[in-house]
C-alpha cells in the first residue's frame, strides 16, 4: 500500500488573474500526481469555505498563502506517512484535519488541492487514465461521454449584469460525438458573433467564461437572439441544437421578489415566466430558476416544468450531499449541477453524485467562472457518467483545455455521447 511521502501546494493564478492553488502529491512508490483547482465568482451561501488571506495590501484581498500554508505545514506533517488505502481514507483524514462543517479551518481549497493531487498520484500508481480511477470510485466503469451544454451569451455576474440570466448554453442534441459537437458549436457561435456585431454594433468581447456579452435589452431578446443564431446557422433549433439557461436567479432575487428587467416578480410569478421561457425557446434545461433558499417554490416549479427539461440545481444544492436529501424529499429539482469545490473532496462529491442518482435525477458535473489549464473536470464528467458538461465556451484555453481532453478521452475509448 503507497503512503504518502511528500505534499507540496503553490500559490498559482487562475484565468481571472486570481490566486488559486496548485498542489503536488508524491507517494513513497515514487508515483507523483499534481493538479490545481477552480474558483466561483456566482457562489450558493452553503458552499465549503474557499480560505482567503483578506490582506487588502495583496490581490485584494484574495491571495491565498493562508492556504498553501495550511497544506505545506499543516496537512503534510499530519499526513505524511498515511498508508492511503484509497480516496476516501485520504479524504476523511483531510474533513477530520479540518474538524469545521464547512471545511472553514484549513479551506475547502486546501482540501480539494490535496485531494485532487492524490488523485492523481494513486492514478498514475496504478497506470490507469484518471477517468478509470474516478469511475472506480463509484465502483463503475466510463460507460458514456457527457453531452456539451456551452455558454454562448453571458449576463449576471458574469459579465457585469446588463442582463439577469447568468448564461445562456447551446446543448447539441444530433451529435453523439464530441468531435461533431464543437464543430456544430463553433458554427452557431461564430454566426452569434456576427449578429451580435449587427444588431448591437459589439466586437468579439466575452464575458468571464467565453460567453459573448452584448448590451441586450432583456432577457428575452438574449434568448431569441440564441434561436436566430442556430437558424442561421443552418440548425434546426430543438432538434439539431437545443438551449439551457443558468438563471442564477439568487442574485437578484431580494425582499422574497425576483427582480428581473425592471419587474418585482413573487416566487409564483418567477414560476410562470419560467414556464412560458420553456414553451417559447427549445430549453432543455433550466438552472437555479429560482433562490437558493426559496424551497417550497422550487418544489412547484419542478411539478411546473415539462419533462423534457431539467431543473437544476446550483446555487440550491452546492453538491451538498444534506441539501440533495432535502431537494429529494421536497422533489424540489430533477438535475444536480455538480462542482466539486463547492463541497471540498471527491469522496464527498461522489457521495453527491450517488444520491442524485439514487433518485433518479441528471448530473451536469460544472467547472467554475475562475479555471485553470488543468482538465481533470473531463476525466470526472466521463468517470462519473456526467449526462452533461458545463464548462463555458469553445474560447480561451482554460475551457479549451477541458474540450480537449474530451477529445482524447473520446478517441482513446471509442465511447460515444447516447442518443437523446
Ligand atoms: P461560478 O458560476 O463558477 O461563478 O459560481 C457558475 C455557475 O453559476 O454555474
Ligand atoms: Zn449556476
Amino acid at each position: 500500500m503507497p503512503e504518502i511521502a511528500a505534499l507540496h501546494a503553490l500559490e498559482i493564478l487562475d484565468s481571472r488573474g486570481r490566486p488559486t492553488l496548485y498542489c503536488t502529491c508524491t507517494l513513497t512508490s515514487g508515483a507523483v500526481g499534481a493538479g490545481s483547482i477552480p474558483s466561483g465568482a456566482s457562489t450558493g451561501r452553503a458552499e465549503a469555505h474557499e480560505l482567503r488571506d483578506r490582506d487588502p495590501r495583496r490581490y485584494r484581498g484574495l491571495g491565498c498563502q493562508q492556504a498553501v500554508h495550511n497544506v505545506n505545514e499543516v496537512i503534510m506533517p499530519a499526513l505524511k506517512g498515511l498508508p492511503c488505502a484509497d480516496q476516501a481514507v485520504l479524504d476523511a483524514a483531510l474533513i477530520a484535519l479540518d474538524g469545521t462543517p464547512n471545511k472553514g479551518r484549513l479551506g475547502a481549497n486546501a482540501l480539494l488541492a490535496v485531494s485532487l493531487a492524490f488523485a492523481r498520484a494513486c492514478a498514475a500508481d496504478q497506470r490507469q487514465p484518471l477517468y478509470a480511477y474516478f469511475s472506480a470510485l463509484l465502483g463503475d466503469m466510463p460507460r458514456r461521454l457527457p453531452r456539451l451544454t456551452v455558454n454562448l451569451f453571458s449576463g449576471g455576474k458574469h459579465a457585469g449584469g446588463q442582463v439577469a440570466i447568468q448564461d445562456v448554453l447551446l446543448v447539441p442534441l444530433k451529435p453523439t460525438s464530441i468531435r461533431e459537437s464543437l464543430a456544430m458549436l463553433y458554427d452557431v457561435y461564430q454566426t452569434a458573433a456576427e449578429l451580435i456585431f449587427e444588431r448591437y454594433g459589439m466586437r468579439l468581447l466575452t464575458a468571464d467564461e467565453g460567453g459573448l456579452a452584448p448590451n441586450f435589452p432583456d432577457d428575452e431578446t438574449m434568448l431569441r437572439d440564441a434561436v436566430t443564431a442556430m437558424e442561421r446557422a443552418g440548425y434546426r433549433p430543438g432538434e439539431d441544437l437545443g438551449l439551457a439557461i443558468d438563471v442564477a436567479s439568487s442574485h437578484f432575487y431580494a425582499d422574497g421578489h425576483y427582480h428581473l428587467n425592471g419587474q418585482n416578480l413573487t416566487g409564483t410569478e418567477m414560476i410562470a415566466q419560467i414556464e412560458r421561457w420553456t414553451r417559447a425557446y427549445p430549453l432543455i434545461s433550466v438552472e437555479d430558476g429560482l433562490s437558493e433558499e426559496d424551497w417550497a417554490h422550487w418544489t412547484q416549479l419542478t411539478a411546473a416544468l415539462p419533462s423534457r427539461v431539467l431543473t437544476l440545481g446550483d446555487d440550491l444544492l452546492c453538491t451538498n450531499p444534506e441539501r440533495i436529501g432535502k431537494a429529494i424529499r421536497l422533489q424540489a429539482a430533477t438535475a444536480l449541477l455538480l462542482k466539486v469545490n463547492q463541497i471540498g473532496t471527491f469522496t464527498e462529491a461522489a457521495q453527491a453524485a450517488r444520491l442524485a442518482r439514487s433518485a433518479g435525477w441528471q448530473i451536469v458535473v460544472s467547472a467554475r467562472s475562475g479555471e485553470t489549464e488543468d482538465n481533470w473536470l473531463a476525466d470526472l464528467a466521463v468517470g462519473w457518467h456526467g449526462d452533461y458538461i458545463k464548462v463555458g465556451s469553445i474560447t480561451q484555453s482554460e475551457r479549451l483545455a477541458k474540450y480537449n481532453r474530451l477529445l482524447m478521452i473520446e478517441a482513446e475509448t471509442g465511447l460515444s455521447i447516447p442518443r437523446v
